[in-house]
């Protein structure tokens, strides 16, 4: 297909922003397929941790990997999370895990993860269209999106919803420890080599701390 026909619209930023949320929301209301890159990188993350593939050995195994690593989005419910479909196994819970969360933060900074990961996360784009969720959509996988999306929210804000995510999925975590978590997730994204989270020259930022989500809906659609 040529890529050129298909619209993409990026949404970028931080975790706890609200991405998830507006883009599963976005894709639903304009009935677009859906990337959600966090959830491809924490595919591989699981995928490496239950193959017991070091990412030392990555080269060594990229072949097979490549083989085996098919992932699909469901956009789900409202209130849910977007589901995560590999080798049509649904593991939507099994990678939404902190554990998970602390892997992959780790796996992504690696240069050659993010080029294994490309050309996986441009096969997404299908008509009638593509909402791409992630840290880098804007401003290196799709640079050349027709609508590009920053949101950004507190820490506080952010940790409170990631807590109320966590509660609904059945686990317990404690503020603090996710208030130091998310600081530490956060630095790291933002200040590794390879594609950092930045939001790109042509995006539009979004601030969704006191906003509800129909709000950044309605907001990100005066936009397109
Ligand atoms: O959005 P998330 O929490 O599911 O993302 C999981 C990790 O993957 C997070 O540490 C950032 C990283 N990530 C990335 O480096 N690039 C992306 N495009 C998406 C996620």
């Amino acid at each position: 297909m040529n890529h050129q026909l298909v619209p993409v619209i990026t949404i970028d930023g931080p975790s706890g922003a609200g991405k998830g949320t507006i883009a599963q929301m976005l894709a639903l209301d304009l009935n677009w397929n859906i990337l959600d890159s966090g959830a491809l990188y924490r595919t591989l993350a699981y995928f490496m941790l239950i193959e017991q593939i070091n990412s030392n050995d990555f080269d060594k195994n990229q072949e097979y990997i490549k083989e085996n690593f098919k992932v699909k989005f469901d956009p789900g419910i409202i209130g849910e999370p977007v589901k995560v479909i590999f080798n049509d196994r649904d593991i939507t819970k099994k990678v939404r895990t902190e554990e998970i969360a602390r892997e992959t933060s780790n796996l992504a900074a690696d240069p050659r993860i993010r080029s294994f990961i490309k050309p996986c996360q441009r096969e997404f784009m299908a008509l009638p269209g593509l909402i791409a969720d992630g840290r880098d959509m804007g401003t290196v996988i799709f640079n050349d999106a027709k609508h590009k999306f920053f949101l950004t929210a507190s820490l506080e804000e952010r940790a409170k919803r990631r807590q109320t995510q966590l509660k609904r999925q059945g686990s317990e975590v404690n503020m603090r420890v996710l208030l130091q978590e998310l600081e530490e997730r956060d630095k790291r994204d933002t200040e590794r080599e390879h594609s950092p989270l930045r939001s790109a020259d042509d995006s539009v930022t979004i601030d969704t701390s006191a906003l509800d989500p129909n709000e950044v809906l309605e907001e990100i659609k005066r936009y397109i």
